[in-house]
């Protein structure tokens, strides 16, 4: 349990934020299939990514951690190695869904397993285009949940043209690393762009991505030429937390340093904007084919807004914080089509409807794939369950601090994204 209490004096000045998640795997998973080493610089140290490390080294990839950066010593596209033992992903979908891409076109056998949430969640959405592709991949009941075991390749995969059903970077990351082994090259088209970090940085690797609109085309590779090092920027996922925490606390002004803003990411920027937020880029730069810039935010009035479609894939992991800057907006908002967080860490729409009307009564109101959010009523100090799941941590936590207070149990579960969450939350300049 751990009780945060209101923030009265606004936030101010500089914010540190850790490096982004999904870059972090990526960093990890495609440095480990080149034959010279790999620098990682800003890297997220928490628990998902760390879960793609331990994978990592059981599959035979030699990788230091020091305070300061990560090095990996992969063997080239081919180098991994049968694991000894089963592969644990933990929380982590992100590990667990490009693992299987990459896994499912290697000479071995692999069996994965994960925790209480991963368990749950479907996987069939990846298994069924790699099995296209010709990967021989098992897991339990229909839905091809965890556990789950990739026969040895026989031979290469077969390059395929596939249209996915959702928006989901995972499963584009997932065909595309398997694409690198494949016998011919790969398309897969998406219903609208989701995140474009594994294509970003396998072209920094050397490999040839075509793109145009929502269509993707990789080119299977014998070798990737790696660069010496990764600067991986800080993760805007976390820096939400202080962009709406600036925009709803009274007084606040900061800035959030060294923020990635890949436009596949930025989705919160544009609805916060669109809310009436005053929100400003500044020192933006370009290293590894990634833009970063120093965020500043000072505390604004907002109202409600209506979004969906394409706007969700660029915004999908801050719904409930962005759900949080509409209780304090003046109006309704509406958020379509997001079924997808249905098949989170948890339900997100449900744990939103159940735990943010605690604070404020009557506020949120979901269907099977929309959120309404009604802004300016009430809020009161509340007890709120996380569902283990660090975003509604954090959410909850930044809810609670902009109104009475909050109580949230598992606090612990920030560690998967966020490991210092708390220690910035609680911060002097903010108290
Ligand atoms: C991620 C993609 C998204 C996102 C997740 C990270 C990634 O998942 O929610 O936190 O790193 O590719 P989906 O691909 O399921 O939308």
């Amino acid at each position: 349990m751990k009780k945060i209490l209101s923030i009265d004096h606004g936030l101010h000045g500089e914010i540190k934020i850790p490096g982004d998640k999904s870059i972090s795997h990526r960093s990890i998973m495609i440095s480990s299939l080149a034959d010279s080493p790999v620098e990682v610089t800003n890297f997220l140290k928490g628990a998902d990514c760390l879960s793609t490390i331990a994978c990592m080294r059981s599959l035979g990839v030699k990788i230091e951690e020091s305070a300061e950066k990560i090095l990996i010593k992969g063997n080239g596209l081919n180098g991994l190695r049968e694991s000894e033992n089963i592969l644990d992903a933990g929380n982590s979908g992100t590990t667990l869904r490009l693992l299987i891409g990459l896994l499912s076109a290697q000479k071995f056998l692999t069996t994965f397993t994960g925790d209480n949430s991963l368990r749950q969640r479907p996987m069939s959405r990846v298994i069924k285009p790699l099995t296209m592709m010709n990967a021989k991949i098992f897991g339990r009941n229909d839905n091809k949940n965890l556990p789950i075991t990739i026969l040895p390749a026989e031979g290469k995969l077969k390059g395929i043209n596939y249209k996915m059903p959702v928006a989901s970077a995972q499963v584009k990351s997932a065909i595309i690393l398997a694409g690198l082994y494949a016998d011919s090259p790969t398309t897969i088209i998406e219903p609208y762009p989701s995140r474009d970090h594994t294509e970003k940085m396998l072209s920094a690797f050397g490999v040839e991505i075509e793109k145009s609109a929502n269509e993707i085309t990789v080119k299977p590779i014998e070798k990737l030429i790696a660069p010496k090092s990764i600067e991986v920027p800080g993760d805007i996922s976390s820096a939400a937390y202080w962009i709406v925490a600036a925009s709803i606390i009274k007084n606040s002004d900061v800035v959030i340093k060294n923020v990635g803003i890949n436009e596949t990411r930025t989705g919160i920027i544009d609805v916060m904007k669109d809310m009436g937020a005053k929100i400003e880029f500044i020192n933006e730069r370009i290293s590894g084919g990634e833009k970063f810039a120093d965020i500043h935010v000072v505390t604004s009035d907002l109202h409600g807004v209506t979004f969906g479609g394409e706007m969700i894939p660029r915004l999908i992991d801050e719904i409930p914080i962005i759900a949080v800057a509409c209780a304090f907006a003046e109006g309704e908002t509406v958020i379509n089509d997001v079924a997808e967080l249905r098949v989170k860490e948890t339900d997100r729409l449900a744990a939103i409807e159940n735990e943010f009307n605690k604070i404020s009564a009557g506020a949120f109101e979901t269907t099977k794939d929309k959120l309404i959010i009604h802004g300016g009523l009430d809020k009161k100090f509340a007890e709120c369950k996380t569902y283990d799941d660090h975003r509604m941590a954090m959410s909850l936590s930044i809810f609670g601090a902009a109104a009475n207070g909050v109580e949230i149990d598992n606090p612990n579960c920030v560690k998967i994204s966020y490991p210092n969450f708390f220690d910035t939350l609680q911060e002097d300049k903010f108290l």
